[in-house]
This record gives C-alpha cells, sequence and structure tokens, in this order.
C-alpha cells in the first residue's frame, strides 16, 4: 500500500504542478503562494482515497487524478487558513515555514482563497468527466463538504471551544471532528463513486467507510500532537494541550484515544465488506493510519 500511495502522491504532485502554472510577469506573489502551499509535501491521503475508490468502478485515473487534485487544493487551503495566526498560529507545516510565514499573512489568505475557487473550475471542467451532470455532482459534494455543514464550519466549532474553554462531551467532540476532518475525508472516498456512477448501497458503504476512517484519521493527527515528534510530522507538536483544543486525547487520555481510533478503524473495514478482495488498498489504509508518524 506504501507503494501504491507513494505513487499517487508523485502523479498527483504532477497534477497540481500542471494545473497551477508557475506565474509569469506577476508582480505579486500570489501564484507562488498557491504552488508552495500545495506542492512538495504532504501524505497525499485524500488523493489515494480519491483514486482508490475510483478503481472500484473502473474510473480512468486520468479523471481521478483531477478530482484528486482539486481535492489537495481545498484540503491546502484549508491547511494555509489553519495555520494562520487567527487560528492556530503555526510557523511549521510539512516540515517548511508556513505560507504566512514564508510570504505574509495577507498573501497566505489570498492563497487559500485562490486554491479553494481553482478548486472548482477543475471540476467542472468537462476533461474531469464528459457527463455534466456528475461535474455537478461533484461540485455539488465538494461544496458542501468544505463549506458550514463541513470542514469550515467544523473549524468554527473547534475554534469556538478552544477560546471559550470548552469541555466537550464525547458526542460534541465526534460531531466537531466528523465536519472538520471527517467531510473532506468522506468526499474522497465517495466522489470516485459518483464517478463511477456506482450505486447507492456501494456509494452509502464507501461513505461510511470514509466517516469512520476520517474520524480515526484525527484521532491519529491529535495523537501525534500529544505524543510524536516535529521532526517527523513536520509540524509542532505539543500545541493542543497548551491551547485548550477539544479532542479525543483530551477527553479520553492517549490510550483511551487510541482505543477509540482503534474501534472505529474495525468498523471502517467492515464496511468494505461488499467490495471483497477489490477494497484490499482501502482496508490497508487503515493500519496506516493509526501506526503513521507524520
Ligand atoms: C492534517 O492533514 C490536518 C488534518 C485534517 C488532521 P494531513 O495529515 O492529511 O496533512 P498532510 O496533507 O499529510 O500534510
Ligand atoms: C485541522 O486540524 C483540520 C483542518 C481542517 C485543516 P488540526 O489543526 O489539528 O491540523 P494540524 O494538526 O494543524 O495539521
Ligand atoms: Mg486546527
Ligand atoms: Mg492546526
Ligand atoms: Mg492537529
Amino acid at each position: 500500500m506504501q507503494e501504491r500511495l507513494a505513487r499517487a502522491a508523485e502523479r498527483v504532485e504532477a497534477e497540481l504542478d500542471r494545473l497551477l502554472p508557475v506565474p509569469r510577469d506577476e508582480r505579486a506573489p500570489l501564484g507562488e503562494a498557491m504552488r508552495y502551499a500545495v506542492l512538495g509535501g504532504g501524505k497525499r491521503l485524500r488523493p489515494f482515497l480519491l483514486i482508490e475508490s475510483g478503481c472500484l468502478f473502473d474510473v480512468p485515473e486520468a479523471r481521478s487524478l483531477r478530482a484528486a487534485a482539486a481535492l489537495e487544493m481545498v484540503h491546502g487551503y484549508s491547511l494555509v487558513h489553519d495555520d494562520l495566526p487567527a487560528m492556530d498560529d503555526s510557523e511549521l507545516r510539512r516540515g517548511r515555514l508556513t505560507v504566512h510565514r514564508a510570504f505574509d499573512e495577507a498573501t497566505a489568505i489570498l492563497a487559500g482563497d485562490g486554491l479553494l475557487t481553482e478548486a472548482f473550475g477543475v471540476l467542472a471542467d468537462p476533461a474531469t468527466h464528459p457527463d455534466a451532470s456528475v461535474r455537478l455532482k461533484l461540485v455539488q459534494e465538494l461544496s458542501a463538504a468544505a463549506g458550514m455543514k463541513g470542514m469550515a464550519g467544523g473549524q468554527a466549532l473547534d475554534l469556538a471551544a478552544e477560546k471559550a474553554r470548552q469541555r466537550l462531551s464525547l458526542d460534541e467532540i465526534i460531531a466537531l471532528q466528523a465536519r472538520k476532518t471527517g467531510a473532506l475525508i468522506i468526499y474522497a472516498c465517495t466522489a470516485g463513486a459518483d464517478m463511477g456512477q456506482a450505486g447507492k448501497q456501494e456509494r452509502a458503504a464507501l461513505a461510511g467507510y470514509g466517516e469512520r476512517l476520517g474520524l480515526a484519521f484525527q484521532i491519529a493527527d491529535d495523537l501525534l500532537d500529544h505524543t510524536g515528534s516535529q521532526t517527523e510530522t513536520g509540524k509542532p507538536v505539543g500545541r493542543d494541550a497548551g491551547r485548550g483544543k477539544a479532542t479525543f486525547v483530551d477527553l479520553l487520555g492517549a490510550e483511551g484515544a487510541r482505543e477509540k481510533a482503534a474501534e472505529l478503524l474495525d468498523q471502517a473495514r467492515e464496511s468494505l465488506d461488499l467490495f471483497g478482495a477489490k477494497a484490499d488498498f482501502l482496508r490497508a489504509v487503515t493500519v496506516f493510519v493509526l501506526e503513521r508518524k507524520a
């Protein structure tokens, strides 16, 4: 699976490079900052999930790569804004200076705006899918996953809880993280089904897988903040507790959080039963999510 992930990462990197050409004769560094934000790093897990779930329905890779690159632009934007002083105030991402440190704050805000907007242009292009109703579905689903009901809304809850130094209940943390991180991961797991015009049952199975995987993925991220290293994660660690972030680790302790993640990952694997051996790479992701060091 690791080799296959590396191959997908390489291809999505090349696709992003192509979709975001080096700006020429520009007096402002925006294009450069957008490229800095999405090129040269990241695990590319969301693109991998999108491409692999597309494989279940024989989606040609040239198409799924475009959707994967669009999703990675939205993810990249979410990280640029997440790192801003007004949010998590972080100086390091993927082992390099964050965008607002390498450029400046206004450029980082605009780089996020630019990436988010470009992503929808990529999805709307007929090269992504010849059927306009499929393209529309991809656009609608990504809009829902990134907006108020998804990532942006989850980020707002995360910051509100931090500001109020609120201790959230388990159900509240699950609801927050399902939006903050889960929504884009569910998109990664269902966009391939939408592109392959999969049946309802198969799409629902992938949504169930993505929901559980997404929650476990954020728990693992929170565990890495608690016990991981800056060298391996490429971002500062030990920040969540200090800021009073509402996380599973804060509520259940590291061991409890790890158990919760393992339980979610068992359930994620079960969601894939109807696909048989075809979904083995998606099954392997569930192991990677909790064992990863970055
Ligand atoms: C980090 O995401 C932010 C979360 C949603 C937990 P990733 O861990 O996927 O970050 P990259 O893309 O690999 O850097
Ligand atoms: C961020 O969660 C989730 C996003 C929507 C970007 P974190 O704030 O925990 O992500 P890291 O640890 O900075 O990558
Ligand atoms: Mg954050
Ligand atoms: Mg953060
Ligand atoms: Mg984190």
